[in-house]
């Protein structure tokens, strides 16, 4: 069974790019298709989605009008607290976000608090998040603790990672048919299954998180045999 499914959601601005659109109109329609694949995600029993909604990279290189553009569709998600909690869904974040303007973080914290006893379905959302940065940030947590650096092992350095509110990821998508990781989950996927799709994100339907589901099921079974 897909427990944890990750999403690495790219080709917004392609999607907008094909329909001459501005390049905020590929991200609203993506903004929009998470809404219709968490709802599709917890229907077909997914524990866990986690996606990343903005890299570190992206805040330090894309124009502040796409960023800021970005941030607005983040603020707007304050309108999704009852639907959130109508289905029973919970939210968190990873991420370096106290670099987020404090409008976002006021509501961030607001949809967390509130669906904190959610437990259908826990959407994650990465935010100026780095697989490397998250790595680093986490050395920092643990000397900040004055713990001995001989006493560090591979498991309990996790506890100083974004991810330790979260199970290991066991298949991490990437949408807009570029093949890498990008760092994405970068300290917990040496076990995960990647599933590549030309799909850009808006375009991301029931019928290839099917074969997302598929393709891991497929995966355990040739794991076992
Ligand atoms: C990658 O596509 C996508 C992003 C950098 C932003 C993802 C944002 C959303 C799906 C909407 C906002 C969601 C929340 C929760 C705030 P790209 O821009 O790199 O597209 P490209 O590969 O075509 O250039």
């Amino acid at each position: 069974m897909l427990h944890h499914l990750a999403i690495i959601m790219d080709g917004n601005r392609r999607w907008a790019k094909e329909r001459m659109l501005p390049k905020i109109a590929g991200h609203k329609a993506g903004y929009d298709n998470l809404q219709k694949m968490t709802e599709l995600c917890k229907n077909k029993g997914i524990k866990y989605l986690t996606v990343w909604a903005l890299s570190t990279e992206n805040l330090e290189k894309r124009s502040p009008d796409e960023v800021g553009g970005i941030i607005k569709l983040l603020n707007s998600a304050i309108n999704l607290k009852k639907k959130f909690l109508s289905e029973d869904i919970q939210v968190q974040v990873i991420g370096d976000t106290i670099r987020l303007p404090e409008s976002s973080q006021k509501v961030l914290e607001e949809l967390m608090a509130s669906t904190s006893h959610c437990n259908s379905l826990t959407l994650t959302i990465a935010l100026i998040y780095g697989g490397q940065d998250e790595i680093i940030r986490g050395i920092k947590r643990y000397i900040a603790t004055g713990k001995n650096i001989d006493d560090l092992t591979t498991e309990n350095f996790r506890e100083y990672l974004d991810v330790s509110i979260l199970p290991r990821p066991d298949v991490i998508v990437r949408t807009g048919g570029d093949v890498r990781h990008s760092g994405f989950l970068l300290y917990d996927s040496d076990y995960s299954e990647y599933y590549f799709t030309e799909k850009k994100w808006p375009e991301f339907d029931e019928e290839e998180l099917d074969k997302v589901i598929a393709y891991f099921e497929n995966c355990k079974r040739n794991f076992w045999k």
